[in-house]
């Protein structure tokens, strides 16, 4: 459904081009010092408008609007609010008949009998991750001593950025990229053995962000090309530090004291202007479709952010679970 962790609850909720979009926090500690301005760092971070991204300009404001007391938490649910402003939903009204390919218009649409929001994307759109960065710097704040570090590793296959954005410019197409995250100092001994493991806890709240498409922990699918004596972490003290890390930082579900470490895969946005030979689905006709309006050349230029904030909010909910 639309919420995710055991005792750290986060529920998200809104559309695209809604009055507004947000979460509400269970579980947060009482106590916390809180204020709005905590999260515009990370939410900046978020924002549209450079090259290679929508120009969509929303203010991103927070609101908190419950769960905070003379500036602290209360231990109440926590209330985030964000209004959506920008809004240009006439850009949308072509997907009813003709859904996007590689886009969720068609799913939404069946699942949801026909009823779903479909202005902007509605609850499937890349903004609903605005509320999980919120939660993030929630989460951040409840573990303080991890360092939680996400950056861009390439996109469309190259390290160079720069040169990747200039040749996209004109050409009316979108691309990849892939992101790398590292967690420093989590204690040993936090996930469970199997269904509830830290892979597997971690892979549930990336893989609810939009457009991601793959993972890998550590060594990941390379490690399937190495021999035990190459990819066996060889202990070098009694705290359980290894001198590599193939493994991630996971053993057994269970963190083992080392970095956690894992890469993600962003897919290009499927929303391009160059033609794609589609279904209409009302006329039964394959057409051209090119698809105007503001959109994500590149989503992975603004994904570390989210990346980090989804790592916050697992890792707050399994710290409160191993206390
Ligand atoms: C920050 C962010 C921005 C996004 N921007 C766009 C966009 O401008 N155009 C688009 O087609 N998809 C965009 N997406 C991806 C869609 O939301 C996503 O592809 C769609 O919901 C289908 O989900 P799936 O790709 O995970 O299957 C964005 C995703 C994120 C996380």
């Amino acid at each position: 459904m639309n919420s995710f962790g055991k005792i750290f609850r986060l529920s998200v909720f809104g559309e695209s081009h809604g009055q507004a979009i947000g979460v509400v926090l269970d579980g947060v500690p009482p106590g916390m010092l809180l204020a709005e301005e905590d999260f515009l760092p990370d939410l900046a971070r978020r924002k549209s408008g450079a090259p290679g991204t929508t120009p969509r300009t929303e203010p991103d404001r927070p609101r908190l609007i419950s769960g905070i007391y003379n500036g602290y938490t209360t231990g109440a649910p926590l209330t985030i609010l964000f209004e959506n402003k920008d809004i240009r939903s006439t850009d949308y009204a072509l997907f009813t008949d003709i859904p996007r390919p590689g886009h969720a218009d068609f799913t939404a649409r069946t699942k949801f009998k026909g009823f779903n929001d479909p202005r902007g994307g509605g609850h499937f759109s890349g903004r609903m991750t605005l509320a999980l960065v919120a939660a993030g710097v929630v989460a951040k704040k409840m573990i303080p001593a991890i360092k939680i570090k996400a950056e861009i590793l390439e996109i469309d296959g190259d390290a160079d950025i720069q040169k990747v954005l200039k040749s996209l410019k004109e050409s009316g197409d979108s691309v990849g990229g892939i992101i790398s995250c590292t967690a420093t100092d989590i204690p040993a001994g936090w996930g469970e053995p199997f269904f509830d493991s830290m892979e597997s806890m971690i892979s549930h709240i990336v893989f609810s962000i939009p457009a991601i498409k793959g993972i890998e922990f550590g060594s990941g699918f390379a490690s399937a090309r190495m021999r035990g004596s190459e990819c066996n972490d060889r202990y070098t003290d009694v705290s359980g530090t290894t001198a590599t890390n193939h493994s991630g930082g996971i053993n057994g579900g269970i963190s083992n004291g080392n970095d956690l470490i894992f890469r993600v895969a962003v897919k290009p946005a499927s929303s391009i202007s160059l033609p794609q030979q589609t279904l209409n689905f009302k006329t039964g006709i394959m057409e051209n479709l090119e698809i105007q309006g503001r959109h994500d050349a590149c989503i992975a230029l603004r994904m570390p952010v989210i990346i980090e904030a989804a790592t916050a909010v697992c890792l707050a909910d399994m710290m409160l679970q191993s206390i």
